[in-house]
């Protein structure tokens, strides 16, 4: 009987419970291995006590529910973990310790569900010898090598949601409303929500925007007619020329640097009407999965467990197309999954009149 552990790491996203349970799910269904679900994403094979055993009855009824049930964390990457010895921090590499935990633990494989940071631990501990199998989550949509993440499709219809609010209030008022959406490196949910939330300006970090054009865009719109404008900024959006607008400066553990603000310097910058911020923050993280998702994170669960019983460690599941296959951690861990700018969605986006501030 084989025994495999499983974690979540980095931030949260709906589905990870999804994914969690098809795992013990199929393991215990299809194959009859044993199941170990690691708390805290890798601090739990660094600290004490972080381990419990998962069976069929302790994952009933989690499908629907957002977050993780095994928690996580995005500041304890075991090459820059950060611990305090006499009172003073310090940044070690316990790299070694994870991987005789993973062996006192006996486990055969370990299933990493994570986003870009996770899955290149993942892989790191791989060349190590650590038996890894990896599955992509995040709500940004930005991992090389599949089609779509699990709580992506979530976010952005909780995004979208938002914008339908905020359109009868813009309208009313006659307001330009700035919507700050989630998107580090890649502007999937910016994107998407905008086309979705019918947005007149889309805002997106692989498009650096000029302020004046957005300005322009508003002040043609006002002259048409239009009572209202609706501007969704992803927080990695950047103007030309400038720097991506950060809220707390990177951790000393290696932890990524807080982004946000962006929403608010745009809106400053528009004087043609009135203006609100909103910034969704967290909201587009939490709450139930969408059917998509709750079928994307089944789907990647069972073949998770899959890769481990025909030995295919070192790899990731994905989506491509409509199927389910695989790729190795390494692919994945060369960069981030960028919006074609220059086709698809944007160019669709631009044919009907929706402004990307170029
Ligand atoms: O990577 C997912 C993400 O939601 C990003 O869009 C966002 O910048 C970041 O996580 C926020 O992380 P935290 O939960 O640490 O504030």
């Amino acid at each position: 009987m084989k025994r495999i552990g499983v974690l979540t790491g980095g931030g949260d996203c709906p589905g990870l419970n999804a994914v969690i349970r098809a795992i013990v799910k199929s393991a215990s269904v299809k194959y009859n291995y044993e199941v170990v679900g690691i708390e805290d994403g890798f601090d739990g094979l660094v600290l004490p006590n972080k381990t419990r055993v998962l069976t069929p009855w302790s994952i009933r009824g989690i499908l629907t529910i957002g977050g993780t049930i095994l928690g996580t964390t995005n500041r304890a990457n075991p090459f820059e973990y950060k611990v305090t010895k006499d009172g003073k921090s310090e940044v070690r590499n316990v790299s070694q310790e994870v991987i005789k935990k993973v062996r006192s633990l006996g486990l055969d494989a370990l299933i990493v569900i994570g986003g870009d940071g996770s899955l290149h631990i993942g892989c790191e501990l791989f060349k190590m010898g650590c038996p890894v199998v990896g599955v992509p989550k995040t709500i940004d949509n930005d991992i090389l090598a599949t089609d779509v993440t699990f709580g992506f499709n979530t976010a952005v219809q909780t995004a979208t949601e938002a914008l339908d609010r905020l359109h009868t209030t813009a309208e009313s008022h006659h307001r330009v409303m700035v919507v700050e959406v989630m998107g580090r490196y890649a502007g999937w949910i910016a994107l998407k929500t905008g086309i979705a939330g019918g947005a007149d300006v889309i805002l997106i970090p692989e498009i650096p925007f000029d302020m004046g054009k957005v300005c322009q865009k508003i002040a043609e719109r006002k002259k048409a007619g239009n009572r209202s404008n609706i501007v969704v900024v992803a927080e990695g959006a950047v103007p030309i020329g400038g720097k991506v607008s950060i809220l707390c400066d990177s951790a000393l553990d290696g932890s990524a640097e807080r982004l946000g603000g962006i929403g608010h310097k745009v809106g400053s910058c528009i004087t043609e009407a009135e203006v609100r911020v909103t910034v969704l923050g967290h909201v587009q993280r939490g709450g139930s999965p969408c059917a998509f998702d709750r079928i994307l994170s089944t789907q990647f669960g069972a073949s998770a467990v899959d890769l481990i019983a025909e030995k295919r460690l070192g790899e990731m599941v994905c989506l491509r197309g409509q199927r389910i296959e695989s790729v190795p951690l390494s692919e994945v861990a060369k960069g981030q999954k960028k919006v074609p700018t220059e086709e698809g969605l944007v160019k669709t986006a631009e044919s009907i009149g929706i402004n990307f501030g170029r």
